[in-house]
């Protein structure tokens, strides 16, 4: 049953803005507080679209902000009770802080996250995390991802028991008071009449926002500054040269369910190689950590940080054989040790190669196990979001160096 009473409505824009957001909001909640236990399978997307869906919540409550300094919305009924009217105001403003500080917590914890999650914004494009917290050592970094994880939990419970105390008080204006104040912001229930100022700078207060997500997002995808080369020492000797352009050393990781491909941009290989005297073949391969690229800022900047690569206290890795041995029909197996990042173990190396005149071809792949040194040892040392097992893998091509 709906009161004859007529009231003045929110105007449209307002409307569209509250329920847009009203129904990202009442969907987001209980996808937040179940995501952690969603299948795996589907878990990371879970996760994402609550991250894209939230920021759109943060862009549009900014919308919103702006919208109502400039267009407050229609009085409020006179007959509301004084203390209803202090109720509605302050319930308001409260929703007000909480649409923009719950979405603005979630970016928060996850760019401060050691877990260095990139989030990818409904599945389109790369949404960058804020640049000063996702650049703090991992000891700050976990730190203030508790504290942002404990803040956005807070916030959100805060928004359930706004909410219950809203729509509570929406039901009690339509079934008890009967007195169509709900017709406010859902003009089909009753009888209105639109706001008696006109609503004004709609193109600027909805088109800033708009303009500030579209500015972080091509930000966010701008390449970051390339690190400044390493010194590889020494021109690469041996009796093979290898062509760089036809030549590529990439890896392949997975972190939180996906699998990633880089490639060093920059690295050498000296080769000693003679299949007819395998004793005295001898590689050594050094490769400019701080040359390593995914194509993904997220990954780029992080891997040279301390807690990966620390590229710059080791800013070079070296490969360097001990042992080559034939396993038939053009397969090798080489033995030697990788030094990286101030650590040194063991690696075998299965190739195949292929020699024709004075022309090679190798290619190569081995799995290294980045725990061994040290390797995201403090953001992941269980390997629950970055595989511990890397794989590098090489494809080589190089011409026999003319006599000396
Ligand atoms: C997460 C969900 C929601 C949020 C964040 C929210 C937020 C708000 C805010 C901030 C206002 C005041 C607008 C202003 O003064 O500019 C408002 C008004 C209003 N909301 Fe919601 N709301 C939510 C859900 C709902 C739901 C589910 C209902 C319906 C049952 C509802 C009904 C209303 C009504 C009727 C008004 C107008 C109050 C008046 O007479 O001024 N809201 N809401
Ligand atoms: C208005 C928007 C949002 C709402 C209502 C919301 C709500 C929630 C809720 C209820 C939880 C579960 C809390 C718990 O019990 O652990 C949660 C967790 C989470 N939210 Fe949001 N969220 C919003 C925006 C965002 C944004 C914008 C991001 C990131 C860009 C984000 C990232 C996360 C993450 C990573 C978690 C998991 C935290 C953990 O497991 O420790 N959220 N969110």
């Amino acid at each position: 049953m709906t009161s004859t009473a007529t009231v003045i409505r929110y105007n449209r824009i307002a409307i569209i803005l509250h329920w847009t957001i009203a129904i990202i909001i009442l969907a987001l909640i209980p996808v937040g507080l179940t995501m952690e236990d969603a299948p795996k399978a589907i878990q990371g997307t879970v996760y994402q679209m609550h991250k894209s869906f939230g920021l759109m919540v943060l862009f549009l409550s900014l919308a919103r902000l702006g919208w109502r300094l400039v267009n407050p919305p229609p009085p409020l009924p006179d007959s509301m009770a004084a203390w209803e009217k202090r109720a509605a105001i302050i319930t308001h403003w409260a929703f007000y802080v909480l649409i923009i500080a719950l979405p603005l917590s979630g970016w928060m914890l996850v760019s401060s996250s050691p877990k260095n999650i990139p989030t990818m914004f409904l599945t389109l494009f790369h949404w960058p995390h804020i640049w000063f917290l996702a650049q703090l050592d991992v000891a700050q970094k976990k730190a203030l991802a508790a504290l942002f994880d404990k803040t956005h939990v807070l916030l959100a419970y805060g928004a359930i028991v706004l909410i219950v105390l809203h729509v509570g008080a929406a039901l009690r204006h339509q079934y008890i008071l009967k007195d169509n104040e709900m017709a406010r912001m859902i003009p089909r229930l009753g009888n209105t009449v639109p706001p008696q100022r006109k609503p004004r700078g709609a193109l600027l207060i909805l088109g800033l926002p708009a303009l500030l997500f579209v500015l972080i997002a091509v930000l966010g995808n701008v390449p970051g500054k390339a690190a400044p080369a390493a010194e590889l020492d020494g021109q690469a000797s041996g009796n093979w040269l290898v062509d760089p352009q036809a030549s590529a050393l990439q890896f392949t990781f997975t972190h939180a369910g996906r699998t990633i491909t880089g490639h060093f941009a920059r690295w050498q290989a000296a080769i000693d190689f003679d299949p007819q005297d395998l004793a005295h073949a001898a590689v050594t391969v050094k490769v400019d950590l701080g040359s390593a690229s995914t194509g993904e800022k997220t990954y780029d900047e992080a891997m040279p940080q301390a807690d990966w690569f620390d590229a710059a206290a080791h800013p070079v890795a070296t490969f360097t054989s001990t042992a080559i041995s034939a396993k038939g029909s053009g397969h090798y197996v080489m033995d030697g040790k990788l030094a990286l990042r101030g650590a040194s173990a063991p690696l075998a190396i299965p190739f195949t190669l292929a020699i024709n005149g004075d022309q090679a071809a190798a290619q190569g792949a081995a799995h290294v196990d980045r725990l061994a040194y040290g390797i995201g040892a403090n953001a992941d040392a269980a390997a629950q979001y970055v595989g511990r097992m890397v794989q590098v893998r090489f494809n080589l091509t190089a011409r026999r160096a003319p006599p000396a």
